[in-house]
């Protein structure tokens, strides 16, 4: 674990990997409106998380772009599964950055709803959904900051930003230091 800052109580860390192996209390899946699985992480947690996860959603039957549901993490070592519906990058699309901001918010607000410590997050949108690396990390740290700058108090003391590849590492982890330049601010943890 290479990236890591501590920002008002919470700790924001970054791992490359498989999402689906963290026992966390929610683990956060890139997944579409129709909530029907797919590729990627959506791919990757149905896969591991056995049909309970997808029985969940086709209760629960849609997701809007920019909100979450949440459901059982069924097989997986996390407890739940937040799913995000990010948005489908376009070069003419003019709200897709505010889009993807309201996404994040919307993952932060469903942790606090579990009353969750601890969740792990992929870089939504910037797979299938195409958007570009750079813009949605640097979008992904700007709402935690807005988050963790909301004065709220907040459950979760623990963020994890995962990058399945080596370049999306790089990337998170540049822009994770953009927008929390200080170090360990206790010391450690
Ligand atoms: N663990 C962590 N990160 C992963 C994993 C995994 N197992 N698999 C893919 N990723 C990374 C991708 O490399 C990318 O950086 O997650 C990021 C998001 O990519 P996608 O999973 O393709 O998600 P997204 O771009 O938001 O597209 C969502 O794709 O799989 C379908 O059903 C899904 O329709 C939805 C769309």
């Amino acid at each position: 674990m290479l990236g890591l800052r501590r920002y008002k109580g919470t700790q924001i860390d970054l791992w490359q990997g498989d999402i689906t192996s963290f026992a966390v209390d929610a683990v956060v899946n890139a997944a579409n409106e129709e909530l029907l699985g797919g590729l990627g992480v959506d791919g990757a947690i149905h896969a591991a998380g056995g049909p309970d996860i997808l029985a969940a959603c086709q209760e629960i039957g849609r997701c809007a772009t920019g909100d979450t549901v949440i459901t059982t993490a069924g097989l997986l070592p996390a407890t739940h599964v937040i799913h995000a519906v990010g948005p489908v990058w376009s070069k003419d699309s003019i709200n897709q950055n505010q889009l993807l901001k309201k996404t994040y918010h919307s993952v932060f607000q469903a942790a606090e709803s579990l009353a969750a410590r601890h969740i792990s997050i992929p870089a939504i949108s910037t797979g299938t959904y195409g958007f570009p690396a750079n813009e949605a990390a640097d979008i992904a740290f700007l709402a935690t900051k807005e988050f963790l700058d909301s004065g709220r108090k907040t459950t979760l003391g623990r963020l994890t930003f995962v990058a399945f590849d080596g370049k999306m590492y790089e990337t998170l982890q540049q822009h994770l230091f953009q927008r929390f330049p200080d170090e360990l601010d206790d010391g450690g943890f």
